[in-house]
């Protein structure tokens, strides 16, 4: 029973809660006008701490489509926050006025703190450097419609997966599916954290750790691109020295395997050339379209109106 809960975690659901959105999602797909009007007179707050295109977006559009309405901020400094308003009390406020809240925070656990005060369900929609757990919807949705399975995969994770949230979460989610082996390619300095490949480790889940991509680009079935995270760097000269390490462009898109999908949560700043953007390996903007279905899918729901 979904009705009712909140997002906070990619693992907050069970593999089995995951398949029943995504089963929903594809009946979305199939035939979006048949969903018009699902959540008539329901309202979605955004309330966005930090910056978002896609996130932000498909979640309004998703809500707009199901028939309902959206009230929010995509600029704190525009509302209450600005006058120092902790998320306590913005939460309990605007839960008196929306149905459920999706919030966007560069604190990590800000949402899980609002869970606490919310009479309505509360999604995650990006705690700082922590987790993303509708992007993974996203990316599972996107790798279940083009793989067919979400079971036995080579996941290559390349960039920043030290502060990259996206990662932690796709890890922490995919690894809950059997056979899913994970190869995390960066830089030294922007290893993921030691909590999650001790997670690996402990599950008994196959993973290894490179610098070149070179190297593994060809095992991959699927090629997760992430952006340097610039705004969670403490150092000017850290960001510039490391910003474009990794360069995905046509000539490196030769040794993958024709099966091999790239993906990429978006924005890229530089590390997905635009040569490739016409392969139909490239996966990124198909998938930023997934994102709208499944969010779709999740407030259903989560209203409980599915
Ligand atoms: C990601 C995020 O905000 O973590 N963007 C998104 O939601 N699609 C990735 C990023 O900003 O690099």
């Amino acid at each position: 029973m979904l009705k009712g809960r909140h997002l906070l975690d990619p693992t907050d659901f069970s593999p089995g809660e995951l398949d029943e959105i995504f089963d929903f999602a594809d009946q979305i797909i199939q035939s979006p006008a048949q969903f018009n009007h699902l959540c008539d007179s329901s309202i979605l707050a955004t309330l966005f701490y930090e910056p978002s295109t896609r996130t932000r977006f498909s979640f309004e559009a998703a809500m707009l489509r199901l028939g309902g309405n959206v009230v929010g901020f995509s600029e704190p400094t525009s509302s209450s926050v600005a006058k120092g308003e902790s998320v306590a009390d913005t939460i309990r406020t605007v839960a008196c006025y929306a149905d459920i809240i999706v919030m966007r925070h560069p604190k990590e656990g800000a949402p899980r703190i609002a869970s606490q005060y919310s009479p309505v369900p509360v999604i995650n929609a990006g705690d700082g450097g922590h987790l993303h757990p509708t992007q993974t919807l996203t990316d599972l949705l996107t790798i279940r419609s083009v793989k067919h399975q979400l079971t036995g995969l080579t996941i290559g994770c390349c960039g920043d997966l030290k502060f990259g949230r996206t990662v932690h979460s796709l890890i922490k989610a995919a690894s809950r599916y059997p056979d899913n082996r994970f190869v995390l390619i960066s830089p030294k300095e922007l290893r993921v954290p030691d909590y999650v490949t001790a997670d690996l480790a402990t599950k008994g889940i196959a993973y290894q750790e490179v610098e070149r991509l070179d190297d593994v680009i060809g095992n991959l079935d699927i090629l997760y691109m992430t952006r340097v995270q610039k705004e969670r760097f403490f150092n000017e000269d850290d960001y510039v020295r490391l910003k474009d390490v990794y360069v995905l462009n046509a000539e490196k898109m030769r040794l993958a395997r024709q099966d091999m999908i790239v993906m990429h949560p978006l924005p890229r700043v530089g590390e997905i050339s635009y040569d490739i953007d016409d392969d139909p390996r490239a996966y990124y903007f198909k998938q930023a379209k997934f994102g709208m279905f499944v969010r779709m899918a999740l407030i259903s729901k989560l209203l409980g109106v599915s």
